[in-house]
């Protein structure tokens, strides 16, 4: 079996330490590279001992392309600030990216995504579970399927630390559904994501925001008839779906041509969902 060499950036994080402690379940995967912030205070610490693990013999640093000069493929769970420098430097070494980093719309445009995906295999997942990405086609199969009298709301819950909201994947959920019925995003998505305050407006896709406690990641879809509600949900219970998702896309986008893919490719490639 072909070893696949990963750098980790965003290592130091709750999602990067869940990515090295299930590393070991994938006889290919060899971690070659654990990221973090310039500033981080993990750096030159071994990067198994920082996710509570035997040592692993790989340190901490802050250099992103010398990280990637010997790996295979990147994954990068870190803050939307860095995710702009992050995919450059995959550009720049010609290194596939997995992006799970969320919240960074404000910081780079869909052109620029498509810029970078001209040139690198760019996999932009808000959601790495392939539950999720299942969830997603469900989604635009009932968006379609059902008539717009369905009112259309996504419901999230989120541990109280979670920085952007409404969650990456929330709005992943919202744009599907929108699509589905043929919306842009501008017009379906509710310009109050905190909160509504009066009558809905045609069309429109609401947002109800839950932050609480240790709540890994809960997210609904409501389709709202009359006399009548479709709810698909998924909850996730433990970290570690999404470090496994991760590195299965990782695997999966070794090899594959330039362009922007993503989770919804790995579920129809996996299971012929049509
Ligand atoms: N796609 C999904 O399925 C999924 C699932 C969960 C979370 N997420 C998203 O993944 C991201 C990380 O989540 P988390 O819960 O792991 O956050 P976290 O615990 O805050 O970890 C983020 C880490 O990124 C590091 N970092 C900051 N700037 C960096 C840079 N320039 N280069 C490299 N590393 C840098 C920080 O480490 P230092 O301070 O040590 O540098 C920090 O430890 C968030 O955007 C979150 O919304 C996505």
């Amino acid at each position: 079996m072909a070893e696949t060499r990963v750098v980790i950036v965003g290592v130091s994080g709750r999602m990067g330490q869940a990515l090295v402690r299930v590393a070991s379940e994938f006889p290919q995967v060899r971690i070659t590279g654990a990221v973090a912030s310039a500033g981080s205070t993990s750096l030159s610490r071994d990067a198994g001992v920082l996710a509570g693990q035997a040592p692993m013999g790989i340190e901490v640093t802050g250099d992103l392309p010398a990280a990637l000069a010997a790996a295979d493929v990147a994954i990068d769970f870190s803050q939307p600030y860095a995710t702009r420098a992050n995919i450059a430097a995959c550009r720049g070494a010609r290194k596939p990216l997995v992006v799970g980093t969320t919240g960074f719309a404000a910081d780079l445009t869909e052109a620029e995504l498509d810029a970078a995906a001209g040139e690198i295999p760019l996999l932009i997942a808000p959601n790495t579970s392939l539950g999720v990405a299942l969830l997603t086609e469900l989604v635009r199969r009932a968006g379609r399927a059902l008539p717009p009298e369905f009112d259309i709301e996504v419901i999230e819950a989120h541990h109280r630390t979670k920085r952007d909201a409404p969650s990456g994947t929330a709005l992943a959920l919202a744009r599907a559904a929108g699509e589905a019925r043929g919306l842009a995003p501008s017009e379906a998505l509710s310009a109050t994501s905190g909160g509504r305050v009066g009558p809905r407006r045609d069309g429109e896709i609401g947002f109800a925001i839950v932050r609480g406690g240790d709540i890994v990641g809960e997210h609904t879809v409501l389709f709202a008839g009359l006399g009548e509600e479709l709810r698909l949900s998924h909850r996730a219970g433990d970290r570690a779906i999404f470090a496994r998702g991760a590195l299965r896309a990782a695997l999966w986008l070794l090899g594959r041509p330039p362009g922007r893919y993503g989770m919804s490719d790995i579920v129809h490639a996996d299971h012929a969902l049509g």
